[in-house]
C-alpha cells in the first residue's frame, strides 16, 4: 500500500524503502499445597537488573491453575517465546511487574486505557459509584448518560444496548442483522476478528486457509456455514460474494481498521464501495469499531472516514478498562431488540453502573480540545522513530498509524491484508519484542496485534522508545 492511497490527517503506511511449553500434570489431592508461595515484592525501588524471576514462579503456578496460565490466549506469550510478565501495578503510560520492572506500556489493556491507566478522575469517580453499590440489575442513570454520550459522538448510532464484551456486543449485532434482514449470510474478512462467538471463528487472526472451515475444534460447522470470508481490502472478492450470494446476505462486518492482524489501514476507497455494495444489496453494513471507537477520533472509524455503517459494535474505551461492549445503530433497526422487538438479548451485569461511570469520564476527557491531535502527533513521531530506527539498523520493515493505533511489520510490505501481514518475519519480531521488553518497553506480545498510545504517553516516552528500539534493532 503506497502512502498516496490513504487521505486523511495522520495516515501513513511506509514501505521501508521509504522511510512454553504447556505445563501439563496430573491433578493430585495435594496439588493446592504444592502450589509456592509468591514473596511480597516491595515496589519502591527499581531492581537493579531486568530479572522476571517471581514472573516465573507466579506463571508457572497459573500454568496449574489456568488453561496456558492465563485468561485470554494471546497473554501467553506463545509467539513471541519468553513467558509472561505478572503485571503488579499500572497508572498512566506504565505498568509494573511483581519484579518491580517498570515498563512503558503500548497495550493499554489492549485498548480501553486511552486517557492513562488508573487515571485519577476516574478512581475518584468509581470510588463515589461504589458508595451507592457495585450492580443494581435495575435502569440507573448512568446508563442514560454513556447512552447519550456514545449516540451524540458516533454518526451511525440512534440507540444503543450496553453489553458486557465486545465478543457479546459483535453476537448481538449479528443477531439483529439476521433478524431485520430475514437472511442467513454474513461476510466477514480473513485477519478480522470480532470476539469468539462461533459463527465469527472463521479466519479470524490465524485462520484456517479452507472456506467456511471453523477455526476452533468445538465450532461446529454448522455454526459457521453462512459464514462468507474475502481478504481485507479486495473489493472484487466482495462483490463476487455478493453475486453469488443473492438476497442472502444480512451484513458485512469488519473492522474498518484492522487491529486483529496488526495494524491494516483501508485503502481509499475500500469502505466507500462496501457502503456502497451493501446498501445495493440490500444487506447492513457493521463497522465494528470495538477497538477503533473513541480512538481513531471521537466518533470513531466512522467519523474519521466519513462512512456511516448501518450498526456499529463497541467496546474497550467505552468502559474506561471495566467490562463493556455496545452495540448500536439506526433506530428502525435497534427497535427489533427485545423488549422494544422480538430480537433477544439480554445481561445480568450490562450497564452496570461500574462500568458506565468509568466509561462517562473517560469520553469526559477525549471530548477536551486537542486529545486526538495529541494522540496524531505522538503516534506519529512513535512509528516513524521505530521505522526509521528499523531501516537504519538495515532491517526490511513497514508500518502506519492513525490517531492513537500502529502498527509495524518485519517486511518490506505493502501490507493490505492477513496474507500480506503473514510475510512477517515473526521470528525476527519475537527477538525484537523480547529486546525491548528488557529495556522497559511493553508492546503487544504478538506480530499481529497493532500497538496503542494514550494521553498520558509523554514525549519522553516517546523519545525514550525510540531509543531503546535504535538499541534493540541493532543487536537482532
Ligand atoms: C475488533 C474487535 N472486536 C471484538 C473484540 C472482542 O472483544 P472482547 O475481548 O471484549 O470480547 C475485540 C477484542 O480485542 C476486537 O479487537
Amino acid at each position: 500500500m503506497a502512502a498516496a492511497s490513504l487521505t486523511g490527517v495522520g495516515i501513513f503506511v511506509l514501505p521501508s524503502s521509504n522511510s512454553g511449553k504447556l505445563f501439563l500434570k496430573p491433578r493430585s489431592p495435594c496439588h493446592r499445597l504444592r502450589v509456592p508461595r509468591i514473596a511480597a515484592v516491595s515496589l519502591d525501588e527499581k531492581p537493579k537488573t531486568f530479572t522476571l524471576e517471581k514472573s516465573e514462579q507466579a506463571f508457572s503456578v497459573a500454568k496449574e491453575l489456568m488453561p496456558g496460565g492465563v485468561n485470554s490466549p494471546v497473554r501467553a506469550f506463545k509467539s513471541v517465546g519468553g513467558q509472561p510478565i505478572v503485571m503488579d501495578s499500572v497508572k498512566g503510560s506504565r505498568m509494573r511487574d511483581i519484579d518491580g520492572n517498570e515498563y512503558i506500556d503500548y497495550v493499554g489493556s489492549w485498548g480501553p486505557a486511552i486517557i492513562g491507566h488508573a487515571d485519577d478522575e476516574v478512581l475518584a469517580a468509581l470510588a463515589e459509584t461504589m458508595k451507592k453499590g457495585t450492580s443494581f440489575g435495575a435502569p440507573c442513570l448512568l446508563e442514560n448518560t454513556l447512552a447519550e454520550m456514545v449516540i451524540s459522538a458516533v454518526p451511525s448510532i440512534e440507540m444503543v444496548r450496553f453489553v458486557n464484551s465486545g465478543t457479546e456486543a459483535c453476537m448481538g449485532a449479528l443477531r439483529l442483522a439476521r433478524a431485520f434482514t430475514g437472511r442467513p449470510k454474513i461476510i466477514k474478512f480473513e485477519g478480522c476478528y470480532h470476539g469468539h462467538a462461533d459463527p465469527f471463528l472463521v479466519k479470524a487472526g490465524s485462520g484456517v486457509a479452507t472456506l467456511g472451515l471453523p477455526d476452533s475444534p468445538g465450532v461446529p460447522r454448522s455454526a459457521t456455514i453462512d459464514t462468507l470470508t474475502a481478504p481485507f481490502n479486495d473489493i472484487a472478492a466482495v462483490t463476487e460474494l455478493f453475486e453469488a450470494n443473492k438476497g442472502e446476505i444480512a451484513g458485512l462486518i469488519l473492522e474498518p481498521v484492522v487491529g486483529n492482524s496488526g495494524f491494516i489501514a483501508p485503502t481509499a476507497d475500500f469502505l466507500e464501495v462496501i457502503r456502497k455494495i451493501t446498501k445495493e444489496n440490500g444487506s447492513l453494513l457493521i463497522f465494528d469499531e470495538v477497538m477503533t471507537g473513541f480512538r481513531l477520533s471521537y466518533g470513531g472509524a466512522q467519523e474519521y472516514f466519513g462512512i456511516t455503517p448501518d450498526l456499529t459494535t463497541l467496546g474497550k474505551i467505552i468502559g474506561g478498562g471495566l467490562p463493556v461492549g455496545a452495540y448500536g445503530g439506526r433506530r428502525e433497526i435497534m427497535e427489533m431488540v427485545a423488549p422494544a422487538g422480538p430480537m433477544y438479548q439480554a445481561g445480568t451485569l450490562s450497564g452496570n453502573p461500574l462500568a458506565m461511570t468509568a466509561g462517562i469520564h473517560t469520553l469526559r476527557r477525549l471530548q477536551k480540545p486537542g486529545a486526538y491531535e495529541y494522540l496524531d502527533k505522538i503516534t506519529g513521531e512513535l512509528t516513524q522513530g521505530i521505522l526509521d530506527a528499523g531501516k537504519a539498523a538495515g532491517h526490511d520493515i513497514c508500518g502506519g498509524f492513525i490517531r492513537g493505533m500502529f502498527g509495524f511489520f518485519f517486511t518490506n510490505g505493502p501490507v493490505y491484508n492477513f496474507a500480506d501481514a503473514k510475510k512477517s518475519d515473526t521470528s525476527k519480531f519475537g527477538r525484537f519484542y523480547q529486546g525491548m521488553l528488557e529495556e522497559g518497553v511493553y508492546f503487544a506480545p504478538s506480530q499481529f496485534e497493532a500497538g496503542f498510545t494514550s494521553l498520558a504517553h509523554s514525549s519522553e516516552d516517546i523519545q525514550a522508545t525510540i531509543a531503546a528500539a535504535e538499541r534493540v534493532f541493532r543487536k537482532i
